[in-house]
Protein backbone atom coordinates (compact mmCIF):
# COMPACT_ATOMS: atom_id res chain seq x y z
CA UNK A 1 0.00 0.00 0.00
CA UNK A 2 1.05 3.32 -1.27
CA UNK A 3 2.29 5.87 1.56
CA UNK A 4 0.82 9.46 0.99
CA UNK A 5 1.14 12.49 2.92
CA UNK A 6 4.61 11.22 4.78
CA UNK A 7 5.79 14.36 5.60
CA UNK A 8 2.49 16.09 6.51
CA UNK A 9 2.25 16.81 10.81
CA UNK A 10 -0.64 15.11 12.78
CA UNK A 11 -2.20 16.63 15.72
CA UNK A 12 -0.56 16.37 18.95
CA UNK A 13 -2.29 16.01 22.82
CA UNK A 14 -2.09 19.15 23.33
CA UNK A 15 -4.12 20.45 20.54
CA UNK A 16 -6.68 17.76 20.73
CA UNK A 17 -7.18 18.88 24.34
CA UNK A 18 -7.24 22.85 23.71
CA UNK A 19 -9.91 22.04 20.64
CA UNK A 20 -12.12 19.84 22.52
CA UNK A 21 -11.67 22.31 25.33
CA UNK A 22 -13.08 25.14 22.78
CA UNK A 23 -16.05 22.76 21.27
CA UNK A 24 -17.49 22.25 24.59
CA UNK A 25 -17.03 25.90 25.62
CA UNK A 26 -18.87 26.90 22.48
CA UNK A 27 -21.76 23.83 22.69
CA UNK A 28 -22.15 25.67 26.22
CA UNK A 29 -22.30 28.97 24.97
CA UNK A 30 -24.99 27.97 22.62
CA UNK A 31 -27.34 26.26 24.79
CA UNK A 32 -29.42 29.48 25.79
CA UNK A 33 -30.86 29.40 22.21
CA UNK A 34 -30.45 25.89 20.81
CA UNK A 35 -31.99 24.03 23.98
CA UNK A 36 -35.88 24.04 22.88
CA UNK A 37 -34.64 25.07 19.13
CA UNK A 38 -31.98 23.54 17.24
CA UNK A 39 -29.05 24.55 15.10
CA UNK A 40 -29.78 24.59 11.61
CA UNK A 41 -28.34 22.16 8.90
CA UNK A 42 -25.63 25.12 7.70
CA UNK A 43 -24.37 28.42 8.96
CA UNK A 44 -25.24 31.89 7.04
CA UNK A 45 -22.14 34.06 7.25
CA UNK A 46 -20.83 31.43 9.84
CA UNK A 47 -23.88 31.32 12.52
CA UNK A 48 -26.37 29.47 13.14
CA UNK A 49 -29.81 30.27 12.71
CA UNK A 50 -32.26 28.55 15.50
CA UNK A 51 -34.55 26.06 13.76
CA UNK A 52 -37.66 22.97 14.80
CA UNK A 53 -36.77 19.87 14.83
CA UNK A 54 -37.79 18.95 11.24
CA UNK A 55 -34.82 18.50 9.04
CA UNK A 56 -32.50 15.11 8.30
CA UNK A 57 -30.09 16.90 11.06
CA UNK A 58 -31.04 18.08 14.28
CA UNK A 59 -29.29 14.62 15.94
CA UNK A 60 -25.90 16.06 15.39
CA UNK A 61 -26.55 19.29 16.95
CA UNK A 62 -27.70 16.85 20.21
CA UNK A 63 -24.95 14.57 19.35
CA UNK A 64 -22.47 17.38 20.54
CA UNK A 65 -23.97 18.57 23.35
CA UNK A 66 -23.81 14.78 24.96
CA UNK A 67 -20.22 14.42 23.58
CA UNK A 68 -19.74 17.81 25.00
CA UNK A 69 -21.47 16.09 28.25
CA UNK A 70 -18.76 13.12 27.76
CA UNK A 71 -16.19 15.63 27.98
CA UNK A 72 -17.43 17.98 30.87
CA UNK A 73 -18.28 14.95 33.16
CA UNK A 74 -14.29 14.16 33.25
CA UNK A 75 -14.13 17.66 35.32
CA UNK A 76 -16.89 19.99 35.98
CA UNK A 77 -19.83 18.28 37.24
CA UNK A 78 -22.13 21.66 37.50
CA UNK A 79 -21.57 22.07 33.54
CA UNK A 80 -22.04 18.44 32.85
CA UNK A 81 -25.48 18.54 34.48
CA UNK A 82 -26.61 21.93 32.51
CA UNK A 83 -25.73 19.81 29.29
CA UNK A 84 -27.74 16.96 30.28
CA UNK A 85 -30.74 19.11 31.37
CA UNK A 86 -30.66 20.14 27.35
CA UNK A 87 -29.86 17.05 26.30
CA UNK A 88 -32.73 15.70 27.68
CA UNK A 89 -34.84 18.55 26.58
CA UNK A 90 -33.69 17.60 23.04
CA UNK A 91 -34.97 13.81 23.60
CA UNK A 92 -38.14 14.93 24.71
CA UNK A 93 -38.47 16.56 20.84
CA UNK A 94 -37.23 13.78 19.49
CA UNK A 95 -39.63 11.46 20.77
CA UNK A 96 -42.54 13.96 19.72
CA UNK A 97 -41.36 13.91 16.46
CA UNK A 98 -41.53 10.50 15.50
CA UNK A 99 -45.09 9.84 17.93
CA UNK A 100 -46.43 12.25 15.51
CA UNK A 101 -44.42 11.57 12.49
CA UNK A 102 -42.96 15.17 11.56
CA UNK A 103 -40.27 14.90 8.65
CA UNK A 104 -39.78 11.23 9.10
CA UNK A 105 -40.60 9.65 5.55
CA UNK A 106 -37.30 9.35 4.81
CA UNK A 107 -34.33 7.03 5.51
CA UNK A 108 -32.40 9.41 8.02
CA UNK A 109 -33.30 7.93 11.29
CA UNK A 110 -29.96 6.78 12.56
CA UNK A 111 -28.54 10.19 11.52
CA UNK A 112 -31.52 11.90 13.66
CA UNK A 113 -31.79 9.06 16.27
CA UNK A 114 -28.54 7.85 17.33
CA UNK A 115 -26.38 11.28 18.13
CA UNK A 116 -28.95 11.98 20.47
CA UNK A 117 -31.33 9.31 21.60
CA UNK A 118 -29.51 6.58 21.50
CA UNK A 119 -26.81 8.59 22.93
CA UNK A 120 -28.66 9.99 25.77
CA UNK A 121 -29.86 6.00 26.33
CA UNK A 122 -26.30 4.67 26.79
CA UNK A 123 -25.29 7.57 28.46
CA UNK A 124 -28.05 8.45 30.88
CA UNK A 125 -30.19 5.77 30.73
CA UNK A 126 -32.97 7.83 29.24
CA UNK A 127 -35.86 5.83 28.77
CA UNK A 128 -37.33 8.49 26.35
CA UNK A 129 -34.90 8.11 24.50
CA UNK A 130 -34.86 4.68 24.18
CA UNK A 131 -38.47 4.39 23.13
CA UNK A 132 -38.01 7.07 20.74
CA UNK A 133 -34.83 4.87 18.80
CA UNK A 134 -37.12 2.14 18.92
CA UNK A 135 -39.46 3.37 17.34
CA UNK A 136 -37.36 5.38 15.03
CA UNK A 137 -35.90 2.04 14.40
CA UNK A 138 -39.51 0.83 13.09
CA UNK A 139 -40.16 3.79 10.84
CA UNK A 140 -36.40 3.15 8.83
CA UNK A 141 -37.11 -0.36 8.24
CA UNK A 142 -40.97 0.32 6.85
CA UNK A 143 -38.63 1.64 3.97
CA UNK A 144 -37.23 -1.95 2.98
CA UNK A 145 -37.92 -2.97 -0.67
CA UNK A 146 -37.58 -6.97 -0.21
CA UNK A 147 -37.18 -7.23 -3.97
CA UNK A 148 -33.72 -5.73 -4.21
CA UNK A 149 -33.35 -5.94 -0.64
CA UNK A 150 -32.54 -2.44 0.26
CA UNK A 151 -33.62 0.87 2.07
CA UNK A 152 -34.94 3.41 -0.14
CA UNK A 153 -33.67 6.59 0.71
CA UNK A 154 -36.13 9.84 -0.24
CA UNK A 155 -40.07 9.96 -1.02
CA UNK A 156 -42.99 7.89 -1.41
CA UNK A 157 -42.13 4.18 -2.04
CA UNK A 158 -44.34 3.83 -5.42
CA UNK A 159 -42.67 6.43 -7.26
CA UNK A 160 -39.96 4.53 -9.65
CA UNK A 161 -37.78 8.01 -9.83
CA UNK A 162 -37.30 7.39 -6.00
CA UNK A 163 -36.58 3.45 -6.23
CA UNK A 164 -32.83 3.68 -5.07
CA UNK A 165 -30.33 3.46 -2.34
CA UNK A 166 -27.93 6.13 -1.28
CA UNK A 167 -24.39 6.05 0.27
CA UNK A 168 -25.02 8.11 3.06
CA UNK A 169 -27.48 5.20 4.51
CA UNK A 170 -24.38 3.02 5.75
CA UNK A 171 -24.79 5.35 8.37
CA UNK A 172 -28.29 5.37 9.52
CA UNK A 173 -27.71 1.03 9.71
CA UNK A 174 -26.40 1.28 13.24
CA UNK A 175 -29.24 2.09 14.77
CA UNK A 176 -30.83 -0.74 13.55
CA UNK A 177 -27.98 -3.13 14.85
CA UNK A 178 -28.96 -1.21 18.76
CA UNK A 179 -32.92 -1.87 18.14
CA UNK A 180 -32.39 -5.53 17.47
CA UNK A 181 -29.40 -6.07 20.96
CA UNK A 182 -32.31 -4.00 22.73
CA UNK A 183 -35.40 -5.84 21.71
CA UNK A 184 -34.04 -9.08 21.35
CA UNK A 185 -35.98 -8.98 18.16
CA UNK A 186 -33.39 -9.35 15.09
CA UNK A 187 -35.51 -8.04 12.10
CA UNK A 188 -33.82 -4.81 12.37
CA UNK A 189 -30.36 -6.73 12.10
CA UNK A 190 -31.87 -8.74 9.29
CA UNK A 191 -32.61 -5.60 6.85
CA UNK A 192 -29.67 -3.54 8.17
CA UNK A 193 -27.91 -6.52 6.67
CA UNK A 194 -29.26 -7.19 3.36
CA UNK A 195 -29.04 -3.30 3.03
CA UNK A 196 -25.16 -3.00 3.89
CA UNK A 197 -24.70 -5.95 0.99
CA UNK A 198 -26.63 -4.41 -1.52
CA UNK A 199 -25.28 -0.93 -1.08
CA UNK A 200 -21.62 -1.93 -1.38
CA UNK A 201 -21.89 -3.81 -4.29
CA UNK A 202 -23.58 -1.49 -6.13
CA UNK A 203 -22.60 1.98 -4.70
CA UNK A 204 -18.75 1.31 -5.07
CA UNK A 205 -17.01 1.07 -8.43
CA UNK A 206 -14.20 -0.55 -9.94
CA UNK A 207 -12.18 1.96 -9.32
CA UNK A 208 -13.13 2.33 -5.76
CA UNK A 209 -14.80 6.24 -6.26
CA UNK A 210 -18.05 5.62 -5.50
CA UNK A 211 -21.68 6.69 -6.65
CA UNK A 212 -23.83 8.89 -3.90
CA UNK A 213 -27.09 7.22 -4.89
CA UNK A 214 -27.67 3.84 -7.19
CA UNK A 215 -31.57 2.35 -8.92
CA UNK A 216 -33.04 -0.70 -8.74
CA UNK A 217 -35.44 -1.62 -11.29
CA UNK A 218 -39.02 -1.83 -9.68
CA UNK A 219 -40.01 -5.00 -10.69
CA UNK A 220 -37.51 -7.32 -10.32
CA UNK A 221 -35.46 -5.45 -7.93
CA UNK A 222 -32.18 -6.22 -10.11
CA UNK A 223 -29.51 -3.37 -9.95
CA UNK A 224 -30.14 -0.41 -12.93
CA UNK A 225 -27.67 2.35 -12.44
CA UNK A 226 -25.77 5.16 -10.46
CA UNK A 227 -26.05 8.83 -10.45
CA UNK A 228 -25.08 11.75 -8.38
CA UNK A 229 -27.38 14.10 -6.48
CA UNK A 230 -25.05 16.38 -4.82
CA UNK A 231 -21.76 15.00 -6.35
CA UNK A 232 -20.17 17.47 -9.36
CA UNK A 233 -21.39 14.67 -12.26
CA UNK A 234 -22.80 11.46 -12.59
CA UNK A 235 -19.11 9.69 -13.02
CA UNK A 236 -17.51 12.10 -10.53
CA UNK A 237 -16.33 11.25 -6.53
CA UNK A 238 -18.36 13.67 -4.29
CA UNK A 239 -16.10 14.46 -1.42
CA UNK A 240 -18.72 13.62 1.19
CA UNK A 241 -20.21 10.27 -0.47
CA UNK A 242 -16.86 9.03 -0.81
CA UNK A 243 -16.72 9.81 3.16
CA UNK A 244 -19.99 8.21 3.85
CA UNK A 245 -17.97 4.88 1.85
CA UNK A 246 -14.95 5.55 4.13
CA UNK A 247 -16.49 5.34 7.73
CA UNK A 248 -19.85 3.04 6.22
CA UNK A 249 -17.66 0.69 5.53
CA UNK A 250 -15.76 0.52 8.80
CA UNK A 251 -19.11 0.17 10.40
CA UNK A 252 -19.91 -2.30 7.73
CA UNK A 253 -16.72 -4.66 9.35
CA UNK A 254 -18.05 -3.76 12.67
CA UNK A 255 -21.13 -5.46 12.19
CA UNK A 256 -21.24 -7.80 9.90
CA UNK A 257 -17.44 -9.24 10.03
CA UNK A 258 -17.04 -9.67 6.57
CA UNK A 259 -13.43 -10.02 5.62
CA UNK A 260 -14.19 -8.46 2.40
CA UNK A 261 -14.92 -5.06 3.92
CA UNK A 262 -11.49 -4.57 5.34
CA UNK A 263 -10.46 -4.42 1.62
CA UNK A 264 -13.22 -2.69 0.67
CA UNK A 265 -12.45 0.06 3.45
CA UNK A 266 -8.85 -0.23 2.32
CA UNK A 267 -9.46 0.92 -1.25
CA UNK A 268 -12.24 3.21 -0.78
CA UNK A 269 -9.70 5.21 1.86
CA UNK A 270 -6.91 4.87 -0.75
CA UNK A 271 -9.29 6.83 -3.74
CA UNK A 272 -9.91 9.35 -1.11
CA UNK A 273 -6.59 9.86 0.00
CA UNK A 274 -4.91 9.78 -3.50
CA UNK A 275 -7.40 12.64 -4.52
CA UNK A 276 -6.77 14.99 -2.10
CA UNK A 277 -5.26 18.20 -2.14
CA UNK A 278 -2.02 18.93 -0.24
CA UNK A 279 -3.02 19.85 3.26
CA UNK A 280 -5.78 16.86 2.94
CA UNK A 281 -9.16 18.32 3.05
CA UNK A 282 -10.70 17.74 -0.07
CA UNK A 283 -12.61 19.96 -2.29
CA UNK A 284 -16.87 19.10 -2.22
CA UNK A 285 -15.82 16.76 -4.93
CA UNK A 286 -12.66 14.41 -5.21
CA UNK A 287 -12.50 15.71 -9.21
CA UNK A 288 -11.48 19.02 -7.93
CA UNK A 289 -7.81 19.78 -6.59
CA UNK A 290 -5.34 21.96 -6.41
CA UNK A 291 -5.21 25.34 -7.99
CA UNK A 292 -9.06 24.54 -8.76
CA UNK A 293 -11.44 28.01 -7.95
CA UNK A 294 -13.53 25.47 -5.92
CA UNK A 295 -15.68 25.20 -2.39
CA UNK A 296 -14.03 22.91 0.09
CA UNK A 297 -15.99 20.74 2.18
CA UNK A 298 -14.06 20.49 5.71
CA UNK A 299 -16.90 18.08 6.87
CA UNK A 300 -16.01 15.42 4.94
CA UNK A 301 -12.41 14.88 5.83
CA UNK A 302 -13.77 14.96 9.67
CA UNK A 303 -16.56 12.02 8.40
CA UNK A 304 -12.99 10.18 7.04
CA UNK A 305 -10.78 10.55 10.05
CA UNK A 306 -13.78 8.34 12.26
CA UNK A 307 -13.64 6.14 9.90
CA UNK A 308 -10.57 5.23 10.33
CA UNK A 309 -10.11 5.51 13.70
CA UNK A 310 -12.89 3.11 13.89
CA UNK A 311 -11.56 0.65 10.95
CA UNK A 312 -7.95 0.86 13.00
CA UNK A 313 -9.80 -1.03 15.94
CA UNK A 314 -10.09 -3.79 13.67
CA UNK A 315 -6.78 -4.12 11.66
CA UNK A 316 -3.82 -5.52 11.78
CA UNK A 317 -1.37 -3.48 13.76
CA UNK A 318 0.82 -2.03 11.11
CA UNK A 319 -2.10 -1.43 8.74
CA UNK A 320 -3.95 0.22 12.01
CA UNK A 321 -1.01 3.12 12.66
CA UNK A 322 -1.46 3.67 8.97
CA UNK A 323 -5.01 4.72 9.20
CA UNK A 324 -4.46 6.32 12.91
CA UNK A 325 -1.93 8.33 11.58
CA UNK A 326 -3.84 9.70 8.54
CA UNK A 327 -6.70 10.03 10.75
CA UNK A 328 -4.70 12.53 13.08
CA UNK A 329 -3.12 14.40 10.12
CA UNK A 330 -6.50 15.06 8.56
CA UNK A 331 -7.51 16.39 12.00
CA UNK A 332 -4.53 18.00 12.60
CA UNK A 333 -5.05 20.14 9.14
CA UNK A 334 -8.77 20.69 9.93
CA UNK A 335 -7.39 22.37 13.60
CA UNK A 336 -4.98 24.59 12.34
CA UNK A 337 -6.77 25.40 8.95
CA UNK A 338 -10.53 25.07 9.24
CA UNK A 339 -11.74 25.40 12.43
CA UNK A 340 -13.28 28.27 14.62
CA UNK A 341 -11.05 29.81 17.40
CA UNK A 342 -12.92 32.42 18.29
CA UNK A 343 -16.65 32.70 19.19
CA UNK A 344 -16.93 36.16 17.77
CA UNK A 345 -16.44 34.78 13.94
CA UNK A 346 -18.54 32.01 13.86
CA UNK A 347 -21.14 30.00 16.72
CA UNK A 348 -20.02 26.78 14.96
CA UNK A 349 -16.83 25.01 15.22
CA UNK A 350 -15.80 24.17 11.62
CA UNK A 351 -15.74 26.32 9.10
CA UNK A 352 -15.15 25.85 5.26
CA UNK A 353 -18.00 22.92 5.24
CA UNK A 354 -20.46 22.17 1.89
CA UNK A 355 -23.76 21.16 2.03
CA UNK A 356 -24.90 21.29 -1.59
CA UNK A 357 -23.62 22.80 -4.12
CA UNK A 358 -25.43 23.12 -7.56
CA UNK A 359 -23.81 22.00 -10.69
CA UNK A 360 -25.09 22.10 -14.20
CA UNK A 361 -24.51 18.22 -13.89
CA UNK A 362 -26.48 17.47 -10.37
CA UNK A 363 -29.76 17.81 -8.89
CA UNK A 364 -29.33 19.22 -5.44
CA UNK A 365 -30.23 22.29 -4.58
CA UNK A 366 -27.65 24.99 -3.73
CA UNK A 367 -27.16 25.87 0.12
CA UNK A 368 -24.38 25.51 2.99
CA UNK A 369 -21.77 26.05 0.47
CA UNK A 370 -18.18 27.20 2.35
CA UNK A 371 -19.85 27.48 5.51
CA UNK A 372 -19.81 25.16 8.50
CA UNK A 373 -22.41 22.29 8.31
CA UNK A 374 -23.75 20.37 11.47
CA UNK A 375 -22.87 17.51 10.76
CA UNK A 376 -19.02 18.77 9.94
CA UNK A 377 -19.34 20.22 13.84
CA UNK A 378 -20.37 17.00 15.17
CA UNK A 379 -17.90 14.58 13.40
CA UNK A 380 -14.97 17.25 14.08
CA UNK A 381 -15.91 16.69 17.75
CA UNK A 382 -16.51 13.24 17.42
CA UNK A 383 -13.03 12.26 15.79
CA UNK A 384 -11.11 14.87 18.65
CA UNK A 385 -12.90 12.19 21.70
CA UNK A 386 -11.84 9.25 19.72
CA UNK A 387 -8.99 10.39 20.13
CA UNK A 388 -8.69 11.73 23.69
CA UNK A 389 -10.37 8.54 25.17
CA UNK A 390 -11.26 5.11 24.22
CA UNK A 391 -15.34 6.13 22.79
CA UNK A 392 -18.36 4.03 23.01
CA UNK A 393 -20.21 4.84 19.60
CA UNK A 394 -23.66 6.28 19.42
CA UNK A 395 -23.25 4.49 16.22
N1 LIG B 1 -26.71 12.85 4.01
C1 LIG B 1 -26.80 14.02 3.23
C2 LIG B 1 -25.53 14.75 3.11
O1 LIG B 1 -24.47 14.24 3.44
O2 LIG B 1 -25.58 15.90 2.66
Amino acid sequence: MEILFADMPAIAEEEISEALRFCAEQVERNLPEFTDKFQKAYSEGGFYQPTENRDWTTGFWTGEIWLSYEYRRESDAAAAERLKAAGEVQIDSFLHRIDNKIEVDHHDMGFLYSPSCVAGYKLTGSKKGREAAIKAADQLIARFHPVGAFIQAWGPMDAPENHRLIIDCLLNLPLLYWASEETGDAKYRDIAEKHIHTAIKNVIREDYSTWHTFFFDMETGAPDHGATCQGYRDGSAWARGQAWGIYGSALAYKYTKRAEYIDIFKNVAQYYLAHLPKDMVPFWDLEFTDGDDQPRDSSSASIAACGMLEMAKYMEPADAEIYRKYARQMLKSVYDGYAVKDAKESNGLVLHSTYSNHSPYNTCNHCGVDECNIWGDYFYMEALTRLHKDWELYW
